[in-house]
């Protein structure tokens, strides 16, 4: 569905492209394929309608500056496109690396034996940190012995693969993919294969599912880990913006959910944990999208600094600020703003419960 500041319907229509198999107007199969992580936010389940949209839009190169698990990005790299995905979390840009960035590198079985090495580590900061918090005391073991291992490996698109590789497989082994439960999670064991797989085991299969996503688009793309308003400043066709929005309720905090992955994309490195927390978090990073006092003047800040490009918001019904403030925001830049609806049904685990909600969808379109 979609409409215009002015009430005219406008249908999408599907621009043909040039590469797979999105000249026939359906979504590249690869990018249905994209290793799922749970993710605060993520679209995920969102790819195709985004497709239709994007596909009715005329751009070359793409900006994705708040890239999360970085299915949008690879999506649009899917569909033949120059993709810059950057994030300011570095997890987040290390799949991005792995999965957008990275066109040709494979975990071979060279680098797999490398990273299954059982030489004793030299560290064991991840067993001593988080005894009795996440995982079992062997899986901490692996955890730390496979870190270091990891930084053996000389090429960085393999590290990054080992990466997201070890990322998804810490959200998988978790009961809900946060970080923000520990200790006895048995009430949450509901007998799925995911909670009984060792983190090694997850580790081996999940090589395998990164190795299958690495593709060739023909185009130099590129993964950078960056707040929104300090990346360079080069010229894109399209910037696709997913920020955070300022919930009614509870918090949009990325650290408090995913601390942990944060910390082990850098073995904790210059991110001191807070011993006196239960879950060991690190500090929070600040962003003005998640308060209501920052959040529309940092709304507008980032349309004046794309103004030069097309842009998709993808934004959502229960965020503030509201759909009317956010058009006219961007209307101050944009000749054209169309928005696009769909109604939108996500769940979500909390630390309270697994969070339902009927939302509508936006994506606001500024040409
Ligand atoms: C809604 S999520 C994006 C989800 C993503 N589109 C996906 O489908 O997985 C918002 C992301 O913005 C990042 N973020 C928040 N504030 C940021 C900032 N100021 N600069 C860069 N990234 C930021 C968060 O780390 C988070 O990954």
């Amino acid at each position: 569905m979609t409409r215009t500041a002015n009430a005219l319907r406008i249908e999408p229509t599907i621009v043909p492209l040039r590469r797979s198999n999105a000249a026939l107007g359906a979504m590249p199969a690869r990018a249905t394929q994209y290793p799922e992580l749970r993710y605060m936010g993520s679209k995920t389940r969102l790819l195709p309608w985004i497709f239709e949209t994007l596909n009715t839009l005329d751009f070359e190169s793409a900006l994705d500056p708040f890239s999360g698990t970085g299915c949008v990005s690879y999506l649009m790299k899917s569909m033949g496109r120059r993709v810059v995905a950057s994030d300011f979390l570095n997890f987040a840009s290390t799949v991005a690396r792995a999965t957008v960035e990275n066109s040709f590198v494979h975990l071979d079985g060279k680098a797999i034996k490398g990273l299954l090495d059982r030489t004793p580590p030299a560290h064991d900061f991840i067993e001593r940190t988080f005894g009795g918090i996440f995982y079992t005391a062997e899986d901490l073991r692996f955890l730390d012995r496979v870190s270091g291992n990891i930084r053996q490996l000389q090429d960085p698109h393999q590290q990054a693969l080992a990466f997201a590789a070890l990322f998804r497989s810490c959200s998988k082994r978790q009961p809900r993919g946060v970080f923000t439960i520990s200790g006895d999670l048995s009430h949450y064991d509901d007998g799925r294969r995911d909670l009984r797989l060792s983190l090694e085991e997850h580790f081996l299969e999940q090589i395998e599912v990164y190795n299958a996503a690495v593709f060739d688009n023909g185009r130099k793309n590129q993964a950078l880990r960056c707040d929104l308003f300090e990346l360079p400043r080069r010229k894109v066709d399209l910037v696709y913006l997913d920020p955070p929005y300022v919930p009614r309720s509870d918090d949009n905090c990325y650290i408090k959910r995913y601390h942990f992955l944060e910390g082990l994309s850098c073995y904790w490195q210059g991110l001191p944990v807070d011993t006196t927390t239960k879950v060991r978090k690190i500090a929070k990073r600040y962003t003005p999208f998640s308060y209501r006092r920052t959040a529309v003047e940092a709304f507008d800040r980032m349309f004046a600094r794309f103004k030069g490009s097309k842009i998709a918001l993808s934004y959502s019904s229960n965020g503030f600020p509201d759909l009317d403030q956010l058009e006219s925001l961007l209307r101050r830049y944009k000749s054209t703003v169309r928005v696009f609806e769909k109604p939108h049904r996500y769940h979500f685990g909390t630390h309270q419960g697994v969070e339902r909600a009927s939302v509508t969808e936006y994506l606001i379109v500024g040409s």
